[in-house]
């Protein structure tokens, strides 16, 4: 039996997209891009690689580009070739580290690793974290020696639930907001992708049934297939997720262990569920056997309409609700929660235990400071969104006229649908206009959603200019279909 892992050619441009821009040749870009895949780890010893004609209609090349490049990984003892049997990554490569990623089945995996390696490219369109506002800064300039002393001397400074007075200043929040709520429902978290890796952890078994929406988190995906489970999707429009949809899939023969959704408002398209979605979507679970997450990290960026409440109220200790503080204040203070029954608290925090021993006491003292300026910072969040929001479509409208998008009413991506072709490939070609661009298709479980790609817009006016400028010139390029010929020299400017 054979164990190589098998690479498409579309899974691998997507990974390659991760990998940055780079200059030179084009062979010379390939084979640099996947020497770093190897190097990484990323492409694991074994892995059989796409054959030539695949790879270059994925990456909109010619055959002798990566004929070239697939020659140059074979000089430097990364790949291996038999007539035949294709080729393959070799078991021992120069660079290669020790450890390999275990890979997941999702499309354009590994695309978290350009959180981890910085910037992909001069603009930087894949990423759409919100910028610290400046309270992050004062608030923690204002812990003073004594503050620490004090966090030093009544603590040892291991909490896995969490420091007491945050979680007390969290249960706070919440019953101040109209559901009581005691310290012992919440547990702090690493940021709320951390939340989601403890229920993943802690709630699912291999085979289990998740329902998510589509599109959704991609963080939230790759979570809940590292477990194993059985992905499925229900579409997301500008009021929230099909609740009817949602009636089919529960009520299809496979049981469902948890529904993923993001009622507060939805990354990457920015919708926020209705009330009217809100009712049915609690209604629906409660009638199953299922347990809701409710991911509401992007609560407090809405920028139209009202916000909604930040409960999913109605079905009682079946929901879990998962909190961040990154889009409102900073993602850099890794700090987020959970909020559940006390009894799931206490074996998420097992869990939680076992990974880390807590989250940094300093950060969470900020973070209970910060909960005194949640609506400073919120109306703060509103006036920067509309204003990025106005400034990409206005861009959008100048350069890509026909290019069309679901109206966001909160966060900061503007999910768009491209007229014609495919986001993987569009992303291909805009990394060589110096442009990092995530394809719709890591947004979905089975990665259908790439007549789509998500635009950020919480970046300052100059860089979303420059950005959609990129975008323009990429996208001609890939509709011209000339580019096989192009120089990339050419290309990048
Ligand atoms: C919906 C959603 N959940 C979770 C996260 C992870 O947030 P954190 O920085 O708190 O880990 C993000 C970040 O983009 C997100 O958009």
């Amino acid at each position: 039996m054979d164990f190589r892992s098998v690479y498409s050619a579309d899974h691998l441009a997507r990974m390659l997209v991760a990998t940055g821009a780079k200059s030179g040749p084009l062979h010379h870009r390939l084979s640099t891009g996947i020497a770093e895949l190897i190097d990484r780890g990323e492409l694991p010893p074994l892995a059989v690689l796409p054959a030539e004609r695949a790879l270059a209609d994925a990456l909109l090349v010619s055959r002798t580009t990566v004929v070239t490049a697939y020659h140059a990984l074979r000089e430097s003892g990364r790949l291996q070739r038999r007539r035949g049997s294709g080729t393959w990554v070799s078991a021992a490569t120069p660079g290669s580290k020790r450890e390999t990623v275990s890979g997941s089945e999702l499309a354009g995996d590994h695309l978290a690793s350009s959180f981890l390696n910085g910037p992909l490219a001069t603009v930087d369109f894949a990423n759409a974290a919100l910028p610290s506002l400046d309270l992050v800064a004062d608030v923690s300039a204002g812990l003073t020696g004594a503050d620490y002393r004090a966090l030093a001397m009544d603590h040892h400074g291991y909490h896995p639930r969490g420091l007491p007075t945050l979680r007390e200043r969290i249960a706070a929040w919440y019953s101040a907001a109209g559901t009581p709520t005691a310290p012992d429902e919440v547990l702090v978290t690493s940021g709320a992708q951390q939340a989601l890796e403890l229920i993943a952890r802690g709630c699912l078994h291999p085979g289990d049934g998740v329902v998510v929406e589509e599109p959704t988190y991609r963080g939230a995906l790759e979570a809940f297939s590292r477990q194993g489970s059985r992905i499925s999707s229900v579409p997301v429009d500008r009021d929230g997720l099909d609740t009817d949809e949602l009636d089919r899939v529960l009520a299809g023969g496979r049981s469902t262990r948890l529904v993923y959704v993001q009622a507060a408002a939805n990354n990457p398209t920015g919708a926020v569920c209705s009330e009217n979605r809100r009712r049915r979507l609690v209604a629906a679970v409660k009638r199953s056997e299922a347990v809701l997450i409710d991911d509401t990290s992007l609560m407090g960026t809405t920028f139209r309409g009202d916000p909604p409440p930040p409960l999913l109220t109605g079905a009682g200790d079946r929901v879990i609700t998962v909190g961040s503080m990154s889009k409102l204040f900073w993602g850099g203070l890794r700090l987020g929660w959970l909020r559940a029954p006390s009894r799931v608290i206490s074996r998420l925090a097992q869990v939680k235990g076992g990974t880390d021993l807590g989250t940094s006491l300093v950060s969470q003292e900020i973070a209970r400071r910060l909960f005194d300026h949640i609506d400073d910072a919120a109306a703060e969040r509103r006036k920067g969104l509309d204003a990025g929001f106005a400034t990409l479509t206005d861009l959008l409208a100048d350069h890509l006229p026909d290019w069309t998008w679901a109206e966001p009413r909160a966060g900061a991506s503007l999910w768009v649908r491209l007229p014609q072709g495919d986001a993987t490939h569009l992303a291909q070609v805009a990394l060589r206009f110096g442009l990092a661009l995530l394809p719709g298709a890591v947004f979905s479980a089975e990665g259908r959603t790439d007549d789509h790609t998500r635009l950020p817009y919480a970046l300052p006016p100059h860089v979303l200019q420059e950005g959609v400028l990129r975008l323009a010139r990429a996208w001609r390029a890939y509709t011209d279909g000339g580019l096989r010929e192009m120089s990339l020299t050419t290309a990048v400017t």
